[in-house]
C-alpha cells in the first residue's frame, strides 16, 4: 500500500511503497540516488548496483519530474536531505521525462514564463499550502461567527472603486465590467443574511508596476447589518489574527522554508494599533515627508510610516474628499469618513480597506457625479436605502497581500498560482 513521504519518515524503518516525482537525481558507478517529492515532503532512496537488473536499468533512466513507484527499506542517514534514506527494492517508471527546462539560477521571468512547471517547486509548493490554509482559515472563521457565504456577480454594470480601473468586457451587444469587490451586491444582500462573507477573485486594470498590484486578485469581503466602524476594526485584527496564528499551527515547517521567522508571527495578535489619517500625517512630517491633508497615503508613505511598527495597524478616518462614494462622513469630524484600512508591517502596506456604509443617496449620488459615474446605473444600489435602511459595514482583505507578507515573498506575483498582471496573463 502506498503511503506518503511524509508518513514513511514517521514510520523511519521497514518497509514503504512511495510514489511521486525525482526532484534531484545523482548517478555514480555503482549507485543512483533518487530524491523523491511527493506533496509532503522530499526523501531520498538510494538504488545500488546490486539490485535487481531491470531496477538497476530503469534507476538509471530516470531524468528529473519523471514520475515513478518504488519500494524498499527505510533507514535513517543524517547526510539525507530529510534525515532518512530509502534502500530501493522495486522501482516502476510511470513516465521517463524529457529533459526539464527549470535548472538552477534562472531568471524570475523566465520562472513566470513557465509557471505550469515551477509550481512543482518546493517554493511554490510551500506557498500554495500557506494559500491554502489561509483560505481555511478565512472560511472557519466566519462560520464560527455564524456568517453565511454568499456569492455576487463576476459580470457588473457598476464600478464601486473607481472607473479608472474597471476591466470592460463585451457581453452580447453590450458591454458590462469584471467586478472590482462585491460590496453593491453584499450591501443588498443583507437584508436577507444580515451576515456574510465571501472569498472571491476580483479584477482590476490597474496601470501600475508594482510588487503589490495583481489585475486578478482574490478578495475575502465580509459585510454586517447593524454594524459600525468600530466593531469592523475589531473583526478585522481578529480575522488578521486568526489566519496568520491557523497558519503558523499548520504551516510552520513551510513558513521557516521560506524564510520566514515563525516567533515574529506567533505575536502577531489583536488588537492592533489604531491611528487616524491625521496622526499618520504627524508622524510622516515629523520623519521629513511632505504630505497635506486630502492627499492619500501612496506606497512611499504607507512604507515610511511602517517603520513605527512591527504588526499591522488600524489607520481610519481619511479624508472624505477622497474616498469612494459609499464612504459616510464622520460625524465627529466631518472632513474625514468613516473607514479604515489595515497595513501590514515590513513594506507589505495595505492589506484590508473598510467603511461604515453611507445612508444617505443624495450625498452618494452627488459623489458619484463628481467622480464622472453614470449615477442612475447605480438606482438598484440606492433601493437598499429605500427599504428598511439600516446601519451597516464591511470590509475587503487582499488575500494575496496577506500570503506575500505572511511568506515574506518579494512580489505578489509569487502568492497566486498564475498571476494576472498588466504586462503577464500567460501561462
Ligand atoms: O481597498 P479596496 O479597494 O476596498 C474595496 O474594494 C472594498 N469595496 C472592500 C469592501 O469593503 N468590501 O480593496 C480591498 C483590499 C485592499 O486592501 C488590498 O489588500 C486588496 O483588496 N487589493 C489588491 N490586491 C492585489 N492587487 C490589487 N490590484 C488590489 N487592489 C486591492
Ligand atoms: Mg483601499
Amino acid at each position: 500500500m502506498f503511503i506518503t513521504i511524509s508518513e514513511a519518515l514517521k514510520q523511519g524503518q521497514g518497509n514503504v511503497e512511495l510514489r511521486g516525482w525525482v526532484h534531484r537525481e545523482r548517478k555514480s558507478k555503482n549507485k543512483v540516488f533518487i530524491v523523491l517529492r511527493d506533496h509532503t515532503d522530499i526523501i531520498q532512496c538510494v538504488v545500488s548496483e546490486d539490485a535487481d537488473k531491470q531496477v538497476w536499468e530503469d534507476a538509471n533512466k530516470v531524468l528529473i519530474e519523471s514520475s515513478l513507484k518504488l519500494s524498499g527499506e527505510i533507514k535513517k542517514d543524517e547526510r539525507a536531505p530529510t534525515g532518512y534514506e530509502v534502500h530501493v527494492k522495486n522501482l516502476e517508471l510511470v513516465q521517463i521525462a524529457e529533459r526539464f527546462p527549470i535548472t538552477k539560477d534562472q531568471s524570475p521571468e523566465f520562472l513566470l514564463d513557465i509557471r505550469h512547471l515551477w509550481l512543482r517547486s518546493q517554493k511554490m509548493t510551500h506557498i500554495l499550502k500557506v494559500r491554502a490554509t489561509a483560505f481555511k482559515a478565512l472560511r472557519e472563521f466566519f462560520d464560527k461567527q455564524g456568517y453565511y457565504e454568499f456569492t455576487a456577480p463576476m459580470f457588473t454594470p457598476n464600478a464601486c472603486e473607481g472607473g479608472a480601473t474597471l476591466f470592460e468586457v463585451k457581453y452580447f451587444d453590450t458591454k458590462v465590467y469584471l467586478t472590482q469587490t462585491w460590496q453593491l451586491y453584499a450591501e443588498a444582500a443583507i437584508f436577507a443574511l444580515e451576515k456574510i462573507f465571501t472569498v472571491s477573485p476580483c479584477f482590476r486594470s490597474e496601470k501600475s508596476k508594482t510588487s503589490r498590484h495583481l489585475a486578478e486578485f482574490w478578495m475575502a469581503e465580509v459585510e454586517t447589518a447593524w454594524m459600525d466602524l468600530e466593531g469592523l476594526e475589531k473583526q478585522a485584527e481578529d480575522l488578521v489574527s486568526y489566519v496568520v496564528q491557523k497558519v503558523v499551527q499548520d504551516n510552520s515547517k513551510e513558513l521557516i522554508a521560506l524564510g520566514q521567522d515563525v516567533e515574529k508571527l506567533k505575536k502577531i495578535k489583536a488588537p492592533f494599533p489604531r491611528i487616524t489619517y491625521e496622526e499618520a500625517l504627524k508622524m510622516l512630517q515629523e520623519d521629513g515627508v511632505k504630505i497635506k491633508f486630502g492627499k492619500d497615503l501612496r506606497t512611499v508613505e504607507e512604507d515610511k510610516l511602517m517603520t513605527h511598527f512591527s504588526t499591522p495597524i488600524i489607520v481610519t478616518n481619511y479624508p472624505k474628499e477622497i474616498m469612494a462614494f459609499y464612504k459616510p462622513e464622520d460625524p465627529k469630524n466631518p472632513k474625514t469618513a468613516l473607514c479604515f484600512d489595515m497595513l501590514a508591517p515590513e513594506g507589505y502596506g495595505e492589506i484590508i480597506g473598510g467603511s461604515q456604509r453611507s445612508l444617505d443617496v443624495e450625498d452618494m449620488k452627488k459623489k458619484l457625479a463628481k467622480d464622472g459615474e453614470k449615477v442612475e446605473t447605480y438606482d438598484w444600489y440606492f433601493d437598499t436605502r429605500r427599504y428598511g435602511s439600516v446601519p451597516h459595514a464591511g470590509f475587503g482583505m487582499g488575500m494575496e497581500r496577506v500570503i506575500a507578507w505572511i511568506c515574506k515573498l518579494d512580489n505578489i506575483k509569487d502568492a497566486i498560482p498564475f498571476p494576472r498582471t498588466m504586462l503577464r496573463f500567460k501561462p
